[in-house]
């Protein structure tokens, strides 16, 4: 295993590069909030025994259920071998009592008298609001003081002004946990919003370097493969993936939601091999390439601007056609026809009224009731997608 820093204001420990993210444990019967324990418990065990010493979860994960098996594979002497990260529910916070409640619970769950790494979950500018009127951190204040939490940050998923804006928000903040990968480097917090907290001294934990696990498709589309197949180096999808975040000097550990025991084994390899400015020159055009290729990969030319929105209907459009091209690119269709078949009804792309009133405010003059359209067709009618693509 390799080891690195944890920004400026946590200088006592030393993360391993890779952390464990107990989002994507292995279930039973497929059903999330059935977490197939004994296999669980072995692959944290495991990753641990192999260096792994940063161990992430939170309240809602596996339906409440991931705390819980977390705190069991704690047991047994693997508490104290590792610090433990899990997260507040902001977003279930209505009054100012709800923090203490939740985090009681979450200390009873976990079976645990201490959270090392606490953090408001998921915040953007909407919760970051919220998160005042309810006085969060002044809660917070008070189990940092009598030792409950040992450190407090944030996980994230906005907009990198969004990001500046809460980094800048309180001096409270020891690290912040975000959403970035080869893909997201202009998304979310982006290399900007990464470069920006670590030059506040805050440590940077990573989520979703794999975006999700679309960047580990084995069988990505040709291009893709064309691409892997002519580098100078043979990894998997996977590590060169991973390989790409820890190569950042302001990385501080990277979680990875592994979901089997072959993973686990497999990352815990690959970050033993990682390091910063590990990559050459012709490893990273490699990414660059891949990058550039996924992108053009998107059929549908929405900038996400926003400007056709609010719909009259309601109608996300925006987000239904990052979706679709996100299928498409990432050959990733099963994947986004689950999530859009969750949607509300309302939302879908199919109830699309046909006013046309986004006509006129698109900058990039698409033919938007003609894509959701097809986005309904294809993410929710199973149908491959239009061979006309790349649509615009
Ligand atoms: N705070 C937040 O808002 C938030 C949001 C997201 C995540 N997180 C945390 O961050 C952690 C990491 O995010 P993530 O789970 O999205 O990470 P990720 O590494 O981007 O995605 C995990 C997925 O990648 C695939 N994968 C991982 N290792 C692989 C390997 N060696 N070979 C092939 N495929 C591999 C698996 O996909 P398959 O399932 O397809 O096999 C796995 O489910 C989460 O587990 C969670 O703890 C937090």
């Amino acid at each position: 295993m390799q080891f690195r820093t944890f920004g400026k204001k946590v200088t006592d420990f030393h993360p391993s590069a890779l952390g464990f993210g107990a989002m994507r444990l292995p279930l039973l019967d497929d059903v999330p909030a059935r977490i197939n324990e004994p296999e669980a418990i072995r692959m944290i065990r495991y990753a641990i025994d192999h260096g792994v010493n940063y161990v992430d979860t939170a309240y809602p994960y596996h339906g409440g259920q991931s705390e819980i098996v977390v705190g069991k594979a704690l047991q047994d002497g693997y508490r104290d071998k590792v610090m433990l990260a899990t997260k507040l529910p902001v977003s279930q916070v209505k009054v100012e009592a709800d923090t203490e409640r939740f985090l009681e619970e979450q200390l009873k769950k976990l079976d645990v008298d201490h959270i090392d790494f606490y953090l408001c979950h998921g915040i953007g500018k909407s919760r970051w609001e919220t998160m005042k009127q309810t006085r969060v951190l002044d809660t917070l204040a008070k189990a940092l003081n009598d030792g409950r939490i040992r450190h407090l940050g944030f996980s994230f998923h906005d907009d990198l002004a969004a990001f500046k804006t809460i980094v800048d928000g309180s001096d409270m903040w020891e690290f912040c946990q975000i959403q970035y990968n080869y893909m997201d480097i202009q998304r979310q917090a982006g290399t900007e919003g990464l470069r920006y907290a670590a030059g506040k001294g805050l440590g940077v934990v990573i989520m979703e370097p794999l975006l999700g696990g679309r960047l580990a498709n084995t069988r990505p589309p040709e291009a893709i493969q064309r691409i892997w197949d002519a580098a100078p180096v043979r990894r998997t999808p996977a590590e060169w993936g991973l390989q790409w975040v820890w190569n950042q000097p302001e990385v501080s550990v990277v979680l990875s939601g592994m979901n089997t025991f072959e993973q686990v084994v497999q990352n815990v390899e690959s970050a033993g091999r990682s390091g910063v400015g590990s990559l050459t020159p012709a490893e990273l055009e490699v990414i660059d390439k891949v990058r550039e290729t996924y992108r053009a990969l998107q059929p549908i030319a929405c900038t996400a601007c926003n400007y056709c929105q609010p719909c009259p209907s309601g109608i996300p459009i925006p987000d239904h056609f990052a979706r679709y091209n996100d299928a498409v690119a990432y050959n990733a269709f099963p994947m986004y026809r689950r999530g859009y078949s969750r949607m509300d009804e309302n939302k879908k792309a199919n109830a699309c009224a046909v006013c046309r009133e986004c006509l006129d405010k698109c900058p990039q003059h698409l033919e938007i009731p003609d894509l959701l359209v097809e986005v309904h067709r294809v993410l929710g009618e199973n149908q491959d997608p239009s061979p006309l693509s790349p649509l615009s």
